[in-house]
């Protein structure tokens, strides 16, 4: 009799200890990319590419810049809300050790491209192939804090958000006139060339262990402030960095879905980020904006020449800007699109929506 209910007591126990770790442990995130997702990894980094100074973090909740590319939150801060998960913390911060690991983590760097030849200008920024060497050094640490087995587990129910791109054309191929890739490529050879190049990318980091990957497009690239300030005479998009947007995203799609039927699996997610981007550049009005064409800070025309300083322009209002900085959303944007991202149709994520796979990876 005793005995028994000391077993039934160990039983109860036992299920509180695992029932407690699962609620601690929401899903893992990792996070890479560029400057659309960075959360800081540059603060720790002697580089120009970085988002420090005030008035960058002006509607965070501290107050203050976290070297994030926009006023508030980000695109991957929103996502781990959705998770119910804390943000991520950038790989390179020193706060990144014990428990905090198992959140997930943030490898991504302002300027990087898929090439390893774009944002040369901002020196040392951590390109794709060192961002994954920062996963593996990651899972490393993990393994040696919960065993390998456990740490394979976390690292494959993870979700992963991958941006990458914008600038292997406005910092690369359109950084200068006759810039060395534009010499090399057309610019529909140069897309095809970056897809290959995308795609060896991924399959890397499936053998690094990643199974839901979230793999962005490109936003409107000829629409934001900068390109407008610096290639539009009227206000009107660059026709030219439009023309490169509409040629990457759509085989970037079609690169993706082509993945997953290779592997059997739906492991890539293309998110139509120039579609949600499209929406309030289109018609600001009906999401809430003032404006989809001048940025909030900066200066010049459209306030798109130049970097976000202390002394630039700055407006009142965030919230009725679509862009927060030349080349960034405001946080208001980045929320838009990733409730398309939670909870779009087919046109904005393909095969199925982050809500969808959610519920669908709960089940398994
Ligand atoms: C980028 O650089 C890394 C490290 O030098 C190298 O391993 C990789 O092959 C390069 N990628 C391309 C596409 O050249
Ligand atoms: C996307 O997510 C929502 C749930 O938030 C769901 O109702 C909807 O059907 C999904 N859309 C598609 C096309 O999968």
């Amino acid at each position: 009799m005793a005995s028994s209910l000391v077993l039934i007591f160990s039983l109860v126990l036992t299920a509180l200890e695992s029932f407690g770790t699962q609620q601690v442990e929401a899903r893992a995130f990792f996070v890479f990319g560029d400057s659309l997702v960075d959360n800081g990894n540059n603060n720790y980094l002697l580089t120009q590419a970085r988002a420090d100074a005030y008035p960058y973090g002006i509607d965070y909740p501290t107050g203050r810049p976290t070297g994030r590319f926009s006023n508030g939150y980000n695109i991957p801060d929103f996502i781990s809300q959705a998770l119910g998960a804390e943000s991520t913390l950038p790989y390179l911060s020193p706060e990144l050790t014990g428990q905090r690991l198992l959140v997930g983590a943030n490898f991504a760097s302002a300027g990087i491209g898929i090439l390893n030849d774009t944002g040369i200008q901002f020196v040392n920024i951590i390109r794709m192939y060192r961002q994954f060497e920062y996963f593996q050094e990651y899972q490393q640490r993990v393994s040696a804090l919960i065993g390998s087995e456990r740490a394979e587990q976390l690292v494959s129910g993870a979700l992963i958000l991958m941006t990458v791109g914008g600038n292997d054309f406005v910092n690369n191929y359109y950084l200068v006139p006759y810039s060395a890739r534009s010499r090399q490529y057309s610019l529909p050879d140069y897309v095809e060339y970056l897809i290959s190049e995308f795609r060896k990318l991924l399959l890397r980091l499936y053998d690094l262990g990643g199974r839901r990957v979230l793999v962005t497009g490109t936003g409107p690239l000829g629409c934001v402030p900068a390109e407008l300030a610096t290639r539009s005479t009227n206000g009107q998009c660059s026709a030219e960095l439009q023309r490169a947007a509409g040629l990457f995203n759509p085989q970037l799609t079609q690169m993706l879905l082509g993945l997953n039927r290779e592997l059997g699996a739906d492991i890539f997610i293309a998110a139509n980020t120039q579609q949600s981007a499209s929406d309030f550049v289109v018609n600001p009005q009906a999401y809430g904006f003032t404006t989809a064409k001048i940025a909030c800070c900066g200066q010049g025309p459209y306030n798109g020449l130049g970097l976000c300083t202390g002394l630039s322009n700055l407006c009142p209002n965030r919230d009725v800007y679509a862009f927060w900085d030349s080349f960034h959303p405001s946080e208001r944007a980045n929320r838009y699109i990733v409730q398309n991202i939670l909870s779009g149709t087919t046109e904005y994520m393909n095969p199925m929506n982050l809500s969808t796979i959610l519920a669908l990876d709960s089940r398994t």
